[in-house]
């Protein structure tokens, strides 16, 4: 190994070593500070300036976070999810790129869905015009794109809009119980409008490798004519398709009956509800005992630019002494397909009409 030459060499005026001394460090700084600057501005010229100093270190995927252990990584290895972010064009600077830099690094495979091709941005871009009357269109092309390219690269498809923000291990950890061969999406639940249930997009809605499959099967030519083109709420198309083909809107809850995905930013529930519709028309009517959100919540909605860079540093940088620090490997048991089916049922409300025309039928049988 050749020696490593000393920063400053020795000064061989000895009448003024000091201020030569301080002469190179002055370049020195100089040069690092320009260096930095250049890098700064090579790195991403397309963001604005004052995002940088918000930006945390260098967001890597979950699998290589410092604070992550092996069951994180194990969770992102067989737990794939290919996360798909519907946007457009005059979004992709001001929300999807925030995206991008936050959380949709822990994303196996991030994808934005669009109608241009950003070379900024991983974008995918539909062959139609922009605008409200086209969002169904959008949404069905888009899954439809992701089966013909991406079926193989995610057992799940988390589908959010670019203003949502999705804690992916939380999201994998709930996701570990079911078995993707299972037609089954998750988000959060509400009763609007007539139908029984109904998974609002705001908050994400993740559909299982073979809720995908069915649709395209059986939903993607039909879903088209199904519904009047003036009802633009993409989501209750979907659900109303998912549900038409036997797609089972799972129930996100955690095991103390707590949502996961909240439709709204935490400054909207904590520390109490200002949106009037959330506690009437959440479908689990949740008791007194049951806080707003799960400690394992997945996903919030209505995030501003601010809101991804505060929300990624509070989850993922700052860590209070001693607190939480701790995770061991508590995967949480894999359910069955039987199970799952029966707690769909249960969970949509049919299966006490069911028991219930069951015991009717024995009774009038016992007693004829
Ligand atoms: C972030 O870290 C990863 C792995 O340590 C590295 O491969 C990548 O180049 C880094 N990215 C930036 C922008 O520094
Ligand atoms: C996850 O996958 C990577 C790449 O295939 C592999 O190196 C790593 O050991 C895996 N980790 C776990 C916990 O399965
Ligand atoms: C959606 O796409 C279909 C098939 O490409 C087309 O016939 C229909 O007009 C589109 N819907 C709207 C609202 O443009
Ligand atoms: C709910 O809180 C947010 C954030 O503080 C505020 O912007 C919004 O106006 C509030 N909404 C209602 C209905 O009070
Ligand atoms: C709430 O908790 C209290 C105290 O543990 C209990 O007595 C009560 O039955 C609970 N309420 C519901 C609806 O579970
Ligand atoms: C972490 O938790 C496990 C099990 O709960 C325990 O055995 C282990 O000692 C803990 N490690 C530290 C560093 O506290």
């Amino acid at each position: 190994m050749a020696p490593s030459r000393p920063l400053i060499q020795p000064s061989t005026t000895i009448t003024a070593p000091k201020r030569f001394v301080l002469k190179n460090l002055l370049c020195l700084i100089i040069g690092l500070v320009m260096g930095i600057q250049v890098t700064l501005f090579w790195f991403e010229d397309a963001t604005p300036m004052e995002w940088r100093k918000y930006s945390s270190s260098n967001l890597t995927k979950a699998s290589r976070d410092p604070y992550s252990n092996y069951a994180v990584e194990y969770l992102f290895n067989t737990t794939r999810v290919l996360c798909w972010i519907i946007t457009q064009p005059e979004n992709h600077m001001t929300r999807a790129i925030h995206i991008r830099r936050t959380w949709g690094q822990r994303c196996n495979k991030l994808i934005f869905i669009s109608t241009q091709e950003d070379e900024r941005l991983p974008t995918i871009s539909m062959p139609i015009e922009e605008g409200q009357e086209q969002v169904w269109n959008k949404t069905r092309l888009a899954l439809k794109y992701i089966y013909d390219h991406h079926l193989n690269d995610a057992d799940w498809f988390l589908k959010a809009e670019d203003d949502t923000f999705v804690i992916m291990e939380n999201l994998r950890w709930m996701l570990h119980s079911y078995s993707p061969d299972i037609p089954i999406y998750f988000g959060c639940k509400i009763r609007r409008h007539v139908e029984p249930d109904y998974i609002v997009g705001g908050s994400g809605l993740v559909l299982s490798k073979s809720a995908l499959k069915k649709f395209i099967d059986e939903a993607y030519e039909n879903c088209l004519e199904a519904y009047d083109l003036l009802q633009i709420d993409q989501d209750r198309i979907l659900s109303n398709c998912l549900r038409n083909i036997d797609v089972i809107a799972g129930d996100s809850r955690d095991a103390f009956g707590q949502e996961r995905f909240i439709p709204m930013p935490p400054r909207y529930v904590i520390p109490t509800f200002n949106m009037s519709w959330y506690p009437i028309e959440i479908y689990h009517q949740a008791n007194e005992n049951v806080s707003c959100c799960s400690p394992r919540a997945v996903s919030f909605h209505y995030f501003t630019e601010e809101d991804f860079y505060i929300f990624d540093y509070l989850l993922y940088s700052l860590r209070p002494f001693g607190i939480f620090q701790n995770s061991s490997w508590d995967l949480p048991s894999k359910f069955g397909d039987d199970e799952v089916r029966l707690k769909g049922l249960q969970d949509a409300n049919i299966l006490p009409t069911i028991l219930a025309s069951l015991t009717t039928d024995s009774l009038n049988k016992e007693t004829s």
